[in-house]
């Protein structure tokens, strides 16, 4: 009773205290002024603002279901507007994978279902990032969104974790760029992009209370490297703490990682946004850097940017200032991306843009689609191939997707092409995009006979695969937000398929549409593996060029593809499975690997996976040469020759990795790559600037970068194993800003 009474007490107060309305003299709204930096422009308006429409802009509201706001689009989240003050509505919607468009159904919205973050990352092009991001903008504000909750980059420290599928894979310098530029391709359209999820949720077993257990230093080497270079890539407006705790704080009240590292070290001007239920106290909160609740209402225990914090602020122990600046930060973004001059409108369906989503998806498909094997040449498809075999996977019907809050579940060729895969239930339903494999290839090669055979009966399946001329198997393996993967293999009996088609037809090939790698104990008996990732909406399409040879395949592994799980940094993941009599492991010791993640775990530890990061297989063959190092003034640029030795036009992803000098506890960090097109048997000089950050130790004792005068050696490889040419490189001591 008390409590109520001065909450009431004190709200009343706070309101007398603040300004009904406050105006510049001169002109009515001088924060529309689109020739003032938005740092200007939202001190104006912060300014102008009464303390109950600041309260109003710092939490969103759920909007599905029935507490959704009667005026917000069906989406993840909604601010309302300010008329008075010309403030747009805050309307957010998920994801990085594609607009998800859970009202599209009903609307008759077109989105384009983009290919997984994997799936882009193994393009390692950023323009096709960029395009990709630049097409989710688009969809977002043509369907009357302002902020995309995209610019996913938590590192795959294991290929278990769910959500691998939204991210963009085990290295920092690999996932924060192409995050950054997609990012940056979303925000080109006045659409906010979220970065998230800040930071070290890594795993999604127990992730609303787990801790993230790992020192200062190879934090900074691994993740927190990967979000800040996605951030100076990007500038996204907003990025989105995590659920889970880091050693032992929650994302959401993480004092270090939110102001001191991410505002201040960082200079970060957005906003930072909880995740949904990721809240747990208003003034803790808001002290350690966050600016908005998301969701509150639905996914916390109280609304705590609400009352709780009109409180805390009413009685000093978060100050009106910090206040102030949650409310600058949230206006300076939609500023700078210009959303007050180009707020989104619900634009009717235009058919050209929706083909042109959809290209993009294509491209992106058919460039980070990765040749795993190809022995005997039994890929491309020859193109006098009279009888073909395609088993499994529901090809006939379409390629799988993820789970969760990322998926697309309507295009404009309707919702999922198979239903009454279990779970139908959050985080299902399984989702399959409308877009057949079977029949793409069909299409594809009009002369051939292409039979299908669903599966489930070995024996039927063998004898298709005996009677045919090569048989494809289609694998998948469906993955979720929220709940990791028991272990790395195919479910549902698909390894015993494939051995029973591999032992009938030795010309065998398994197109895998999974999370990320798995096991293969079949591998010896198949002489073709194309790694498909979930290829979105024309991933059918996309997989028939690929087999064909229409296209040539370029994707290169953004993750290490380990044998089995005896290899990981932790063969069994805390907490999963936990009895639930017992007390749930509640921490992830990241310090097995440190900094080690992915490939550097592999090389420090002399493991071999099956496929090294890097990896990736062409119908053409490339040779590098003349590789030459230098440092020129601040930066460090390689020098080289790619020449395509074989008989097909092909893209050629050279990288550069640097090791660093002797007893150095990271063994090798990739440092730069290109992506060059290249005509059979065309030469090409290429210059590639090499990143001096990952020439650079983070030293927590004065919170610098510094490079340690010694003699590094760069190797120039198609993968992180291959022992390519090397040159050597002698650098003197340096501090990096
Ligand atoms: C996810 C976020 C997502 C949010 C809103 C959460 O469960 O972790 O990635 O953006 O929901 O849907």
């Amino acid at each position: 009773m008390k409590t109520q009474m001065s909450t009431r007490m004190l709200v009343c107060a706070l309101l007398a205290a603040a300004p009904a309305f406050a105006q510049d003299a001169t002109s009515p709204q001088p924060w529309m002024d689109a020739g003032k930096s938005p740092d200007a422009r939202a001190a104006l308006l912060v300014a102008a603002m009464t303390q109950d429409e600041k309260f109003a802009l710092i939490r969103s509201r759920f909007a599905i279901g029935e507490k959704k706001p009667e005026e917000a689009l069906t989406a993840a989240g909604y601010v309302a507007p300010i008329p008075r003050l010309g403030i747009p509505a805050q309307t957010l919607v998920d994801a990085g994978l594609g607009v998800t468009n859970p009202g599209g159904a009903r609307t008759g919205d077109h989105a384009t279902a983009m290919p997984s973050g994997p799936m882009t990352a193994s393009t390692w092009s950023r323009d096709i990032a960029f395009k990709g991001g630049e097409t989710m903008g688009r969809e977002a504000w043509r369907q009357g969104f302002n902020v995309l909750l995209a610019g996913s980059v938590n590192l795959q420290r294991d290929p278990r974790n769910g959500r691998n599928f939204e991210y963009a894979g085990e290295d920092p310098l690999l996932a924060g760029t192409l995050v950054g530029e997609s990012i940056r391709g979303v925000q080109s359209q006045h659409v906010l992009s979220t970065m998230k999820h800040y930071a070290l949720n890594d795993m999604e077993t127990a992730r609303n209370t787990h801790s993230a257990e790992i020192g200062d230093r190879a934090m900074h080497e691994s993740d927190l490297l990967a979000f800040h270079v996605a951030i100076e890539i990007g500038q996204p407006g907003s990025v989105m703490c995590s659920y889970n705790r880091i050693n032992g704080t929650y994302g959401c009240e993480h004092d270090e990682l939110l102001n001191n590292v991410l505002k201040r070290d960082w200079r970060y001007p957005g906003y930072v946004m909880s995740d949904w239920g990721g809240v747990h106290s208003a003034s803790k909160a808001a002290n350690a850097g966050l600016d908005q609740q998301s969701a509150g209402e639905v996914f916390d225990k109280a609304v705590y940017f609400d009352v709780p914090l009109r409180m805390a602020v009413g009685a000093g122990v978060v100050p009106q200032a910090r206040l102030d600046d949650m409310v600058h930060r949230i206006l300076r973004s939609f500023i700078a991306v210009g959303a007050f001059e180009h707020p989104p409108q619900r634009q009717p369906v235009d058919a050209a843009l929706d083909a042109m989503g959809f290209d993009v998806a294509q491209r992106t498909a058919e460039a980070g689609a990765v040749l795993l094997r190809n022995e005997n040449g039994v890929l491309p498809l020859a193109p006098g191939v009279r009888r073909i075999a395609v088993i499994g996977g529901h090809a006939d019907k379409g390629v799988i997707a993820g789970g969760g809050s990322s998926m697309v579940g309507w295009t404009s060729r309707g919702t999922s092409a198979v239903t009454g895969v279990q779970p139908t239930t959050w985080p299902g339903p399984v989702m399959f995009q409308p877009s057949s494999p079977l029949l793409a290839l069909r299409e594809a090669l009009p002369d051939a006979r292409i039979d299908y055979a669903e599966g489930r009966d070995r024996a039927a399946a063998a004898r298709l695969a005996r009677e045919a001329d090569v048989a494809i198997v289609f694998a998948t393996q469906w993955a979720a937000e929220s709940v990791d993967l028991p272990d790395m293999r195919l479910p549902d009996g698909q390894d015993a398929l494939i051995a029973a088609v591999a032992a009938a037809n030795p010309r065998s090939v398994v197109v895998l549409q999974t999370n990320g790698p798995v096991e293969l104990p079949w591998i010896e008996a198949v002489p073709g593996v194309l790694q498909a990732w979930y290829p979105g909406i024309r991933g059918g399409e996309a997989i028939a060029r690929l087999l064909t040879g229409a296209v040539n395949p370029s994707g290169h592994l953004p993750v290490t593809w380990p044998v089995d799980v005896s290899q990981l940094p932790r063969p069994t993941i805390p907490g999963l499975g936990f009895n639930p009599a017992q007390k749930p492991e509640d921490t992830i010791d990241y310090d097995i690997e440190g900094a080690n993640v992915g490939y550097r775990w592999f090389v420090a530890k002399g493991l071999s996976p099956r496929y090294a990061f890097g990896h990736g297989l062409s119908y053409t063959t490339f040779a590098t040469s003349d590789l030459q190092v230098r440092a020129d003034g601040e930066r460090i640029v390689a020098r080289f020759t790619v020449r395509n030795t074989g008989e097909r036009d092909g893209v050629a992803v050279p990288q550069l990795y640097v090791h660093l000098p002797q007893g150095h506890a990271t063994p090798l960090r990739l440092a730069g790559w290109d992506r060059i097109e290249l005509d059979a048997g065309e030469t090409r000089e290429v210059e590639v600037a090499l990143a001096p950050r990952l020439f650079a130790d983070y030293h927590p004792n004065d919170r610098s970068w510094r490079i340690a005068a010694g003699d590094y050696t760069v190797v120039l490889g198609q993968s992180a194993i291959d022992t390519g040419e090397r040159a050597a490189l002698t650098l003197p001591a340096r501090r990096l800003d």
